[in-house]
């Protein structure tokens, strides 16, 4: 049975295209049944339309407090029934009381090879530490700042003419194949959590 695929996303969006794109040519079975955004702006919301995928837009701007912010979002992601959340840079922190009402179902993809260079600016931080490797990382999303469990890494040469943008490019293309790939595992119920590692069967 087709897994129900809810993607939750912030900006441009080129990782939920990943995704749509690899549902659309068969390789994930699942369907993606909404976009969550907390961005009215953001290019996300023009590929869901573009898919068909329904949009629900939860602007964090327009909440008096985080608080609110969490509780409209916690309501819009018990509608759509999910069995899958997916952080398609999703740029805000999940809250604990979100993350413990679904455990096992929600990823993240990390531009860097956690547990290195966690938070915001991944790429930034694996230039100006001089790591010769950095890559992109899929994980569960628990309570810890990008410290799931860890589903799929993918490994990237760092160069020494890169800067933060050249390398985040590259990381990015590895991201769009290292998601899907990852997703399509969960779709077909080869993942199982033990402890804090992930078995792939
Ligand atoms: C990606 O680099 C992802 O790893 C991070 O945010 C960025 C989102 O890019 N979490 P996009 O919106 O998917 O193009």
């Amino acid at each position: 049975m087709k897994k129900r695929i809810v993607v939750l996303a912030s900006g441009r969006g080129s990782n939920f295209q990943a995704v749509i794109d690899s549902i659309q040519e068969g390789k994930i079975p699942a369907r993606c049944v909404a976009l969550i955004t907390d961005n009215p702006k953001a290019y996300a919301i023009e590929r869901a339309k573009k898919a068909k995928i329904p949009v629900t837009v939860i602007d964090y701007a327009s909440f008096p407090s985080r608080e609110m912010y969490e509780r409209a979002l916690l309501s819009a992601m018990q509608q759509v029934n999910a069995d899958l959340f997916v952080l398609a840079g999703y740029m805000r922190i999940v809250g604990p009381d979100i993350v413990r009402l679904f455990p096992g179902k929600m990823v993240n993809i990390h531009p860097a090879l956690l547990p290195g260079f966690t938070g915001l600016h991944a790429q930034r931080q694996a230039v100006n530490y001089g790591v010769k490797v950095s890559g992109c990382t899929v994980h569960f999303v628990d309570e810890s700042l990008d410290g799931g469990p860890i589903i799929l890494q993918h490994c990237v040469r760092v160069l020494e003419s890169d800067d933060e943008d050249s390398l985040a490019e590259r990381i990015l293309h590895h991201e769009h194949e290292c998601f899907p790939e990852a997703i399509k595992l969960f779709c077909e119920d080869r993942l199982e959590i033990v402890g804090r590692k992930v078995r792939i069967r």
